[in-house]
């Protein structure tokens, strides 16, 4: 047990951003790319937090394409194929994992990564087992978190993939953190998927009123996505906003909206807000 004169930071100022694979990586590259110029400026932006912070990396061309080549995403593929993956898609991930934690040291943020395959295990795509000690403890010590969605074994079905969105709505349940900035390559929720209707209008406050309408209106993601997409994305940040957590998607590619979310200044983004 760390002693608590060296914990440095609360977890109920815990702010848990998801980097979108869509922003890190050239989603569509094959092979996968990182995008190192946006990478490079987000890393900037994240250091003007100068608190420890939980990252959660999406998979974009790294996790994604891999996953679907080995079969994930589709309810037909025998479990011996998912396994035959699971190299392919660690060793993507790691690799971009180890790239974000570089380009935030370069810009003097103490990271360290986590990879969830090392100890997270899934239940017919759900969370089995998802021990967080060691997270908080790195938290408390003041280093972020760098975490990013990747294959785990799955009781059921061989191996299933967790995504980042799925990790950080159960991190930030789980230490009750102040605020979740999903980073994507939109302005937050839409109407319809602006790839395929540019007239698609934003949605600035996901609430009550409009929350079962919104969800009936988003769809998958078009690029190649075994995670679910938006739809999925919104109902599970929905139950986090039942815990009175702030819940932010935004535009990642844009510069300076995660600089101004951290100053708490206004940005064209979807807020999700049941109070
Ligand atoms: C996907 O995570 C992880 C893998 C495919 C290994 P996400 O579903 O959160 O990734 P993005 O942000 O949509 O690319």
């Amino acid at each position: 047990m760390i002693c608590s004169a060296q914990i440095v930071f609360h977890l109920e100022n815990l702010i848990v951003i998801k980097l979108g694979g869509s922003v890190i990586t050239d989603k569509k590259s094959m092979p996968p790319r990182v995008n190192l110029k946006s990478l490079r400026r987000i890393a900037k932006e994240i250091a003007v937090c100068g608190a420890p912070l939980l990252i959660v990396l999406g998979g974009g061309a790294h996790g994604h394409q891999a996953a679907h080549k080995h079969g994930f995403g589709n309810p037909n593929t025998p479990p011996d194929r998912l396994l035959l993956g699971i190299p392919d898609i660690r060793r993507n991930m790691s690799q971009l994992a180890s790239r974000v934690e570089e380009e935030l040291s370069q810009q003097g943020v103490l990271g360290a990564i986590f990879s969830p395959f090392n100890f997270v295990t899934l239940h017919d795509g759900f969370i089995h087992n998802f021990p967080t000690e060691i997270i908080e403890q790195t938290l408390n010590a003041g280093i972020s978190v760098i975490i990013h969605g990747d294959v785990c074994i799955d009781m059921k079905k061989a191996a299933s993939i967790l995504s980042g969105d799925t990790i950080a709505v159960f991190l930030a349940e789980k230490f009750q953190a102040k605020s979740v900035f999903i980073g994507t390559n939109v302005d937050g929720v839409l109407t319809e998927n602006p790839e395929i209707n540019p007239d698609a209008k934003h949605i600035p406050l996901i609430d009550k009123t409009n929350k079962d309408q919104i969800l009936a209106l988003t769809g998958p993601s078009s690029s190649i996505d075994v995670t679910g997409g938006m739809a999925k994305k919104i109902s599970e940040l929905l139950d986090l906003a039942n815990h009175k957590i702030d819940v932010v998607i935004f535009n990642l590619l844009i510069p300076n909206r995660l600089t101004n979310l951290f100053l708490g200044k206004p940005i064209i983004c979807t807020r999700i807000s049941l109070n």
